[in-house]
């Protein structure tokens, strides 16, 4: 079954043709970061307005690099919940028209189920159950995948994404956006000891996660060195952070996988991409004895491949919609 699959649900529009929810054709992607730089975050109106100049010839482009036609794709998958709203109804739009002017399904995709999803492409032999911490730019969480579509989250961040406590804490350092790479980069030059950031607990749920705290240390101390002359050492708070990041990330699923009883361990999203986090679950998995997922760096950032392997999955469900499907800004997974 091929899938053309769109998404648009935050700063990157991605058309995708994916067989059988495993074997990518192509992934035709634009990245708006470079728009979005100059303000220091993705600004939402502009994030909409860019999906709808490139959506229409990206998914002309997907076609001629994957050498079909239009007669050949059975259905059409797009990411209709979470995101910035404006953003993903132009996707939600676009995939509306294209599965009613082609004559086939519709499926819509929560975004993170598709994060999860890229495992799928980079691991051909994974099936659920398995245990995945999902780690995006506005998401975090500990989800037990007990099946394809059948997912119950465990915990949660109460506050900020992982991705969000990197991109805000890389801009009071001065690093530009989005700022998890440039993070990552120079921590590789700090000592990771340099400063001593929290490592929040929250609540009674042992798996909820928190990182406003986080980022606030981290602005508080580029501040107290702006204001006293201090002079910031800008790779140790970056190493300091990525392990405090890491830590609390890894701790928790490595406990949540012993209680659960579960051996293998996925990690998703764009935070994946973390070199102290790949690092830190790797040596942790081969400790525990469990085998580890991460997608290689491509299939970690948003892109419409995983949306296709995951609407494969909902198709096979019966979870298709039609043309009165609206996109959420938010949505249970
Ligand atoms: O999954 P994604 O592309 O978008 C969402 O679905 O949100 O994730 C984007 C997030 C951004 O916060 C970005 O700074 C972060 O992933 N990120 C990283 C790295 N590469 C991207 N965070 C830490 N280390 C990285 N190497």
């Amino acid at each position: 079954m091929l899938i053309l699959s769109v998404e648009s649900s935050c700063d990157e529009t991605a058309v995708a043709l994916v067989k059988d929810g495993r074997c990518v054709l192509t992934d035709q992607i634009f990245s708006q970061a470079d728009l979005h730089a100059v303000y220091g975050g993705v600004v939402p109106e502009i994030a909409a307005r860019s999906h709808l100049e490139v959506i229409s010839l990206l998914a002309e482009r997907a076609l001629t690099a994957a050498g079909i036609t239009r007669a050949d794709v059975d259905a059409v998958a797009c990411t209709y919940a979470p995101g910035l709203i404006g953003a993903v109804l132009v996707g939600v739009n676009f995939a509306k028209s294209a599965a009613l002017a082609l004559g086939v399904p519709l499926i819509p995709v929560h975004h993170i189920r598709g994060h999860i999803a890229a495992n799928y492409i980079a691991y051909p032999e994974l099936e659920p159950p398995f245990l995945c911490l999902a780690i995006s730019g506005g998401n975090t969480m500990l989800v037990d995948v007990r099946g394809y579509t059948d997912m119950h989250i465990l915990g949660q961040t109460r506050d900020d994404a992982a991705g969000e406590c990197f991109d805000k804490s890389a801009r009071v350092l001065g690093l530009g956006y989005p700022g998890g790479k440039p993070i990552d980069d120079l921590a590789k030059r700090g000592d990771d000891t340099r400063y001593e950031l929290p490592r929040p607990y929250v609540g009674q749920n042992p798996y909820d996660m928190s990182f406003s705290g986080l980022k606030t240390a981290v602005i508080n101390i580029a501040h107290h060195c702006e204001q006293t002359g201090e002079p910031l050492d800008k790779a140790g708070l970056a190493a300091s952070l990525c392990r405090a990041v890491s830590e609390s990330l890894v701790g928790r699923t490595m406990a949540a996988a012993k209680e659960l009883g579960y051996t293998k361990i996925a990690v998703a999203g764009g935070v994946a991409a973390n070199s102290r986090i790949r690092a830190d679950f790797t040596a942790a998995c081969e400790k525990a004895g469990c085998a580890l997922y991460i997608p290689p760096m491509k299939l970690c950032g948003d892109n419409g491949a995983m949306i296709g392997a995951q609407g494969y999955y909902e198709y096979l469900a019966g979870r298709t919609a039609d043309s009165r499907l609206n996109a959420y800004a938010t949505m249970p997974l």
